[in-house]
């Protein structure tokens, strides 16, 4: 009996697992080793620790139990929750129907993944290919039902003709590769913001064509000449530029936009590349004028300075009343103000030199020399230095101080909502009144070109460094980068992405290589050169310098003169006053004796 038992459960448990093996894996043991085959090989072609599984039931399921690899089963089609697993992912679908995902995070996730489909019955592989490039996924491989026999793979070669390409599993042909590397002529559309030197049109003299040049238009260039496409540039005429293009890439209307947009104004990382420019973004401002000739003079007369010199002289006078007796008996308020020897020698004059005269006079003379010497050197280097190169009025020191140098900062309204967005501190240290905010952003940058002295501007580090050339050329600099007065010290420039572009990774690895190979860098310094050869800034000096510049005039010094004749005036009258006295006093005096006498 009990023999009878085991047996039956036996029996029993090998149909159930039997059961369980047909009923839900209907497929062909044989099926599953090839797929299993097929997984291994693509795990060995790239890597891969996860994988996908779309779709109720098929091979796939039971021979991803085999593979050592963490699985996703999602049975419904679509995810209902952000893809938040490795990147490293392969999909497999249990039918070309069975994928529908929804999730946006998902999909943009996964979008470069690589899938693989099941067919089941007659569906067409090239058909396959098709339902998935207008859903912008280009990674497509297809097995279908016969694989075990026939082991061919179908993969999906987005731009050949016909789309598809037979591989064998015996094959060393990889079954997925990088299909943009090569696009065959397919056009990028894209569209240039115009903005020198980032990006300038120009007609191509042997072919006629329109093209762009600049250290962003160049990056978009030497990329559709790597993946062999060509470049369909969309040419708007508009003062919203640059938001145009913004706009349009974010309505998937281009692929690339020919503009660079900072990480002030990102709003969706996904629609810009890696960061292309990191730079920094300060205002541009005057340079501060040059004290004009008839001021240096006052200029150098220091208070502090002219105490000093008034107590050594009055110490000097001391020590040489003191010394020329060796007693105090000469000593009183007129011989010390008024004492000619030290008053001579601190102004470099000669003064008469006692003959009998003591070892300490001589030193106290010596010292009196030596202070003279210094005074009318340093006085001398002072002024002469000053009047070759006169002094500026100060600068700029703070955001909350622009108001008190008569000059607004000029900007795009595009930078100052960026600015707010991103509620930037320094940018709300300015006062409202200090800024001047031109919706129209190619004027204000047209003006910024001019150097308009009408404005300080605000500027990044890549712009200003063509600037800061062209300033070479002036015969004094007009602006200067103020790097104390920065909104930000490390900001990021990137190129603006359509969304689902399916050669994103492509893109910013160019644009890495580029930086390494130093073009980027290259691009840049030859900017200036570039906007000179298509004549978009002129080689010449924009400083606008004063044909004469006014050095000291006999009229700067007149108000000296006429003090000094006041002066001279004033005295003239204190000595005919101390005469008039003095003859008022004998005549008194000469009354009162001939008064006595009588
Ligand atoms: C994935 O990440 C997002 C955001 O970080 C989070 O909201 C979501 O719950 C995560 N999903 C899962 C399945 O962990
Ligand atoms: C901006 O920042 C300041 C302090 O840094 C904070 O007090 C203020 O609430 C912020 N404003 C916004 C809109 O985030
Ligand atoms: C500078 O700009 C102001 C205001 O836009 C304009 O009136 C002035 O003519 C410009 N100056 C020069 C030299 O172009």
């Amino acid at each position: 009996m009990a023999w009878l038992i085991i047996l039956l459960l036996c029996v029993g448990n090998s149909s159930a697992r039997f059961l369980d093996y047909s009923y839900i894996h209907n497929s062909s043991p044989h099926l599953e080793d090839r797929v299993f085959s097929l997984l291994v090989r693509l795990q060995l072609e790239q890597f891969y620790d996860t994988l996908l599984l779309y779709g109720d039931d098929c091979v796939f399921h039971s021979t991803s139990r085999r593979l050592n690899v963490s699985t996703v089963l999602v049975s419904s089609g679509s995810c209902n929750f952000d893809w938040n697993f490795s990147s490293l992912t392969l999909i497999l679908s249990c039918g070309p129907e069975e994928e529908n995902e929804t999730n946006y995070e998902t999909l943009v996730k996964l979008q470069l993944n690589r899938r693989l489909v099941y067919l089941l019955g007659v569906t067409k592989p090239h058909s396959v290919c098709e339902r998935y490039s207008q859903k912008e996924q280009y990674n497509i491989a297809a097995i279908a039902e016969d694989f075990d026999r026939s082991k061919t793979i179908y993969a999906c070669r987005h731009f050949k003709d016909p789309n598809i390409e037979e591989v064998s599993l015996l094959d060393s042909k990889p079954v997925f590769i990088e299909q943009f590397r090569n696009m065959q002529g397919k056009p990028i559309r894209t569209a240039a913001d115009l903005l020198s030197p980032r990006s300038m049109i120009y007609v191509d003299a042997k072919t006629g064509e329109r093209k762009t040049t600049g250290y962003v238009a160049n990056l978009v260039n030497t990329f559709a000449q790597r993946v062999n496409a060509t470049l369909e540039l969309e040419v708007l005429a508009n003062k919203l530029i640059v938001k145009e293009i913004l706009g349009m890439v974010e309505n998937e209307q281009l692929d690339i936009g020919i503009t660079l947009e900072s990480s002030f104004r990102m709003t969706f990382i996904d629609i810009s590349s890696y960061p292309y420019i990191l730079t920094s973004y300060c205002l541009m401002v005057q340079v501060p004028a040059k004290l004009p000739y008839n001021l240096v003079y006052a200029m150098i007369i220091d208070p502090l300075v002219l105490g000093i010199i008034f107590v050594l002289f009055c110490l000097l006078s001391v020590l040489l009343i003191y010394s020329q007796k060796m007693s105090w008996q000469d000593l009183s308020l007129a011989n010390i103000l008024l004492n000619d020897k030290s008053l001579r020698g601190l102004l470099g004059q000669s003064f008469p030199f006692p003959l009998n005269a003591s070892k300490k006079l001589r030193l106290i003379f010596t010292i009196l020399c030596f202070a003279s010497i210094m005074l009318n050197t340093m006085y001398d280097a002072y002024l002469q230095s000053y009047f070759t190169n006169p002094p500026s009025e100060p600068e700029i020191g703070s955001f909350e101080d622009i108001g008190s140098y008569n000059r607004r900062i000029a900007m795009p309204a595009l930078e100052v909502n960026g600015l707010i967005k991103t509620n930037n501190s320094h940018f709300r240290e300015i006062r409202v009144e200090d800024l001047e905010i031109f919706d129209n952003m190619p004027e204000v940058y047209k003006l910024r070109d001019d150097f308009n002295l009408s404005y300080n501007y605000v500027v990044t580090g890549d712009r200003w460094r063509s600037y800061a050339e062209l300033q070479t050329f002036f015969k004094e600099p007009v602006f200067y980068y103020a790097r104390d007065l920065c909104f930000s010290r490390l900001i990021f420039l990137s190129v603006p992405l359509r969304r689902h572009l399916p050669y994103r990774h492509l893109f910013d690895e160019h644009m890495m290589q580029q930086h390494e190979f130093g073009f980027v860098n290259y691009w840049m310094s030859h900017s200036l050169f570039d906007m000179v050869r298509l004549d978009l800034t002129p080689l010449k000096d924009l400083s606008r310098p004063l044909a004469y510049t006014p050095s000291l005039l006999m009229d700067d010094i007149s108000w000296i003169l006429k003090i000094y004749l006041a002066a001279v005036v004033l005295c003239v009258l204190c000595f005919l006053l101390e005469i008039g006295v003095d003859m008022w006093k004998r005549r008194m005096n000469f009354r009162n004796q001939q008064v006595l006498s009588t």
